[in-house]
C-alpha cells in the first residue's frame, strides 16, 4: 500500500541572465512541457550481452521516427533505439560490431572511457564512415579492465553535436570486481541515461541558432532513458543502485533526490575506495556516476530533481545563482523533476558497503602540462586549446609510454569546459589548488571560468594517435580539441 506523502514546495531562484542568455533552440518546443506527475515506470534499453568471451552483434545507425514520452520524434537511432542498446562485457572478452552507417552524413563509433586500443579497427575516432558503408570494430576489454560505466557515442569532427543531439548514444557496460560486492549485488540496478532532446511541433529537431555556438545546443524536453519522469520503484528499506551517465551534448545536470543523501560509489572510471555522501551530483556532459540510495524514510514518492545550473559559472556559481554573465540558457535555469522514486512494500533493511574497491595511487609525474581553454572569434565562434583550434594534421601533445604527467587545465575564458581524455583516465589531483578529498578514476572534469584543475594520468598499453577535448560537442566540434601522441617506450 502507498501512503501518500505531501511533496514540499521548494523554494527554486531564477537567474538574471543578459540579453544573450537565450538559446533559441528551445523555443519551437516550449508550450509543451511534461508535465510533472510521474509518468510510466522506468524501461531500460535492450541489452546485447557477451557470450563465451564474445560480444558480436550488427549495428546500423539510422534516422526513424521513435516515442519520447508519448511524443513521436524523429531522431537518429541504434538498431532503431533511443538511447541505444545497452552493450555489456567483461574483462577480457573480445568485441566486434559490425557497423554500417545510413545516415546521410559520415559518422564513426567512440567507446568513451573504454581503455582500449585508439587505432585500427579500436576506439579510432579518426575513421570516416561515410553514408551506406560499413566497418567492422573489433577490439579486446584487457583482462584487467576495471567494472564501470562507459557509453559509446558518434566522434566525427564537426558532427558530433549534431549527431549525438539527434539522439545517438547508448551505455556499454563492464561487469566486474564491483558487481560482486554482495551489499552492491543485493541492490536494485537502473541505469539512468539523461538526455535533452528540442523538438519542433511534427517532431524534428530544430536548427540551433546561433546562440547555441556559445553554450552549446540545449534542449527544454529532459528524458531519462528517453522518458519524461519516469517512476523508479523499491521496496521500503531497499537499496538502489543508481548508474547515471549524462549523455547530453552541452546541458549540464545538477541532482538532488528529496529527503534522501546519494552514496557515491563510482565515477567515470570505476569503483572508489568506500561510499562517499552527497547531496548534490553535477554532471558535465559525458560524465558518469554510480550512487547507492536507501529507502529509508516514509513510504512515499520522492522526486529526483534538476536543479538551476549556469554554465557560464558552472561549479563556481553554485549557491550564488543570479549573477549571471553570459551565455546561460533560460532552460538551465528552472527546477525540474526528471524521474520519481517511489517506496512499495517493505523489506529488511539493506546495509551500504564499508569498502568498495582501493584506488591505485599513481607515482609522482615526469612532466607537467599546461592547457590553457579559451575561445575567440573566426568565422563564428572558435573554442580553442592553447590559442588553437582542432586541425587534423597537427599532433599537439607527445607522451610516452609507460610514463605518468600531471596536467594543468585553465579555463581563461567565461563557460564551463568539460574537459575529456580518450584511451587513459586520470585521477583530479588538485582543483584550483585544493587537494581532491578522494582518488577516483575520471575522464570528464569539468573547469569553471578561472579555475584551474590539476590532472594525473599514466599512459599504459597502447601507442598511437588520440584524442582529448571538451565534452560541450558544439565547443568541441568548433575547435576545441587536440591530437595526443602516444609514442613507444
Ligand atoms: Cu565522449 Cu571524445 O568523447
Ligand atoms: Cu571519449
Ligand atoms: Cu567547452
Amino acid at each position: 500500500m502507498t501512503v501518500k506523502k505531501t511533496i514540499r514546495r521548494r523554494e527554486f531562484l531564477g537567474l538574471s541572465l543578459g540579453a544573450t542568455g537565450a538559446v533559441l533552440l528551445s523555443q519551437c518546443s516550449r508550450g509543451s512541457s511534461p508535465s510533472s506527475a510521474p509518468g510510466s515506470p522506468i524501461t531500460q534499453s535492450p541489452v546485447y550481452s557477451s557470450e563465451d568471451g564474445l560480444l558480436s552483434f550488427d549495428f546500423v545507425a539510422e534516422a526513424q521516427q521513435v516515442k519520447l514520452g508519448d511524443r513521436n520524434a524523429n531522431l537518429l537511432t541504434y538498431n532503431g533505439q533511443v538511447p541505444g542498446p545497452r552493450l555489456e562485457a567483461k574483462p577480457g572478452d573480445t568485441v566486434q560490431i559490425r557497423f554500417t552507417n545510413r545516415l546521410s552524413q559520415p559518422t564513426n563509433l567512440h567507446y568513451h572511457g573504454l581503455h582500449i586500443p585508439p587505432t585500427g579497427t579500436g576506439d579510432n575516432v579518426f575513421l570516416e564512415i561515410p553514408p551506406g558503408e560499413s566497418h567492422t570494430y573489433e577490439f579486446q576489454i584487457p583482462s584487467d579492465h576495471p567494472a564501470g560505466t562507459f557509453w559509446y557515442h558518434p566522434h566525427y569532427h564537426g558532427l558530433v553535436a549534431e549527431q549525438l543531439f539527434g539522439g545517438l548514444a547508448g551505455l556499454f557496460v563492464v561487469r566486474g570486481e564491483l558487481d560482486e560486492i554482495p551489499e552492491i549485488q543485493a541492490a536494485q540496478e537502473e541505469f539512468l541515461v539523461l538526455k535533452d532532446f528540442a523538438l519542433d511541433r511534427s517532431g524534428n529537431i530544430p536548427d540551433p541558432g546561433h546562440m547555441a555556438q556559445m553554450t552549446g545546443r540545449i534542449g527544454d524536453l529532459l528524458t531519462v532513458n528517453g522518458q519524461f519522469n519516469p517512476s523508479l520503484e523499491i521496496p521500503q528499506g531497499g537499496l538502489l543502485r543508481l548508474r547515471l551517465l549524462n549523455a547530453s551534448t552541452s546541458r549540464f545536470f545538477a541532482l538532488s533526490l528529496e529527503d534522501h543523501p546519494f552514496y557515491l560509489i563510482a565515477t567515470d572510471g570505476g569503483a572508489i575506495a568506500a561510499p562517499v555522501e552527497m547531496n548534490e551530483l553535477v554532471l558535465a556532459p559525458g560524465e558518469r556516476v554510480e550512487v547507492l540510495v536507501q529507502g529509508n524514510r516514509e513510504p512515499g514518492q520522492y522526486r529526483l530533481v534538476n536543479q538551476p545550473f549556469n554554465p557560464a559559472q558552472g561549479m563556481m556559481g553554485r549557491g550564488r545563482m543570479g549573477g549571471g554573465m553570459m551565455g546561460g540558457s533560460q532552460h538551465q535555469n528552472t527546477a525540474e523533476t526528471i524521474a520519481t522514486l517511489t517506496y512499495n512494500g517493505t523489506t529488511e533493511p539493506l546495509p551500504l558497503p564499508n569498502q568498495l574497491i582501493a584506488v591505485e595511487s599513481l607515482p609522482e609525474p615526469q612532466t607537467t602540462r599546461q592547457f590553457t581553454l579559451n575561445h575567440g572569434m573566426g568565422g563564428g565562434m572558435v573554442f580553442l586549446i592553447n590559442g588553437q583550434a582542432f586541425d587534423h594534421n597537427r599532433i599537439d601533445t607527445q607522451v610516452r609510454l609507460n610514463t605518468v604527467e600531471d596536467w594543468e587545465i585553465v579555463n581563461t575564458g567565461t563557460m564551463a569546459h568539460p574537459f575529456h581524455v580518450h584511451t587513459n583516465k586520470f585521477q583530479v589531483i588538485s582543483h584550483n589548488g585544493q587537494p581532491s578529498p578522494y582518488a577516483a578514476w575520471k575522464d570528464v572534469i569539468s573547469v569553471s571560468p578561472g579555475e584551474s584543475v590539476r590532472l594525473r594520468m599514466a599512459f599504459r598499453d597502447y601507442v598511437g594517435k588520440t584524442v582529448y577535448h571538451c565534452h560541450v560537442l558544439d565547443h568541441e566540434d568548433r575547435g576545441m580539441m587536440g591530437i595526443l601522441d602516444i609514442q613507444p617506450a
